[in-house]
């Protein structure tokens, strides 16, 4: 999966005696760790948008091409503008691929789109300050069901979205809308059944970065409860997407680091089910986080273990050697993110675990 970052979030500039302004702002495409960049050329929609609305036509639009090869983009966008109307007025800057019309994750014949959309911070037309560093995204997880989830700019680990946790709300947005999958055909029988059952699914996220994988469960299935679970740092943005969600009762957040005791209040009930989305990748944090696997699954008997891994490097194996001691590989199936190429496609694994 490649992701529109903003390096420089957009600014207004206006010009007196040309009566217009100029928004300028620096973009590039690259993978979720932002260390390679999409090598494909792709032509971008570059929009300004209403700050106070999402459905309002465009208040500009601009073609850009990115380029294989490019590392950066400059975007500078011309817009006219009258002086009184400034100063009441915030914009957004929308950058997407054109061949993506919106980032729709339900459409089951797709694995999601290969090039994910930036939309801006609201930032004032009466010019020169810069958007806020957050970038939004869009995402479509089921009919008119819209989920707004918000990630930093910066190089922060936890306070970005990453293809595991997209891959698994991927998986997630199609399994509630399809009766199969058709991305590799295989649907999770155990946790299809886990979410039938009658009842309220006490649910909980570990390394919830920005909350993508639990804000969808929680949007999607409504009789589950959502405890999402980081490190403090990732506390902001998380408070920042469940105040955008919309979601209030079934989904809280606390923090738990996995070198720590568990508090013995993390949830109100035992839990159903233990999500966990690209958070394998450091081999040094594996025995800590299979150890707090183990000790919430056995204090709450019978919970399936839904985990989605990106293989990133070898070393990444000693995760599932240990799991192997305690736990029951249920079921894998494989998921791949992008749908123009099979070439830039990601694989990601989804796997149930049950404690032995
Ligand atoms: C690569 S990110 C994945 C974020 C999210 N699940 C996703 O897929 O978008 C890994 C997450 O694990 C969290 N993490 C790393 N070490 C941790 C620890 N010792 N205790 C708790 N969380 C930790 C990080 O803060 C980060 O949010």
């Amino acid at each position: 999966m490649q992701y529109i970052r903003f390096l420089k979030t957009p600014r207004f500039v206006y010009t007196k005696d040309r009566r217009s302004g100029v928004v300028s702002a620096l973009i590039t495409i690259a993978s979720d760790l932002g260390d390679t960049f999409f090598f494909q050329d792709v032509a971008l929609a570059v929009k300004l948008l209403d700050g106070k609305s999402w459905t309002s036509l465009p208040l500009s639009v601009t073609r850009y091409a990115w380029k294989a090869g490019m590392r950066t983009l400059k975007i500078e966008l011309d817009f006219v503008i009258k002086q009184k109307e400034m100063f009441h007025r915030t914009a957004i800057l929308s950058v997407s691929s054109e061949q993506t019309a919106a980032d729709d994750l339900s459409q089951s014949r797709a694995a999601g789109p290969l090039v994910l959309s930036a939309y801006s911070s609201p930032f004032g037309l009466s010019g020169g300050t810069e958007a806020e560093g957050y970038v939004e995204r869009r995402l479509i997880i089921g009919r008119e069901k819209a989920l707004p989830v918000w990630e930093e700019t910066g190089e922060s680990i936890a306070r970005h979205i990453w293809d595991g946790g997209l891959a698994l709300t991927v998986y997630l947005a199609q399994s509630i809308l399809t009766s199969e999958i058709n991305n590799k055909g295989k649907r999770l029988d155990a946790l299809d059944k886990i979410l039938g059952l009658p009842g309220d699914l006490e649910v909980l996220e570990l390394g919830s970065g920005c909350g993508i994988v639990g804000l969808a469960l929680a949007s999607l299935y409504k009789n589950c409860h959502v405890t999402l679970t980081d490190l403090p740092l990732a506390e902001e943005i998380i408070f920042k997407n469940l105040e955008c969600s919309g979601l209030h009762g079934n989904i809280n957040f606390k923090p738990l680091d996995w070198d720590q005791n568990i508090p013995e209040n993390l949830t109100a009930k035992p839990i159903g089910l233990i999500v966990v989305a690209d958070c394998t990748y450091n081999a040094s944090s594996a025995p800590s986080l299979v150890r707090v696997l183990a000790e919430l699954s056995s204090r709450s008997p019978g919970a399936v273990i839904l985990l989605a891994h990106k293989r990133r490097h070898d070393s990444e194996d000693v995760f599932f050697q240990l799991m192997d001691e305690s736990f029951q590989k249920i079921e894998q199936i494989q998921r791949a993110l992008g749908t123009y190429s099979n070439e830039e496609a990601t694989n990601v694994d989804i796997y149930i675990f049950q404690l032995s």
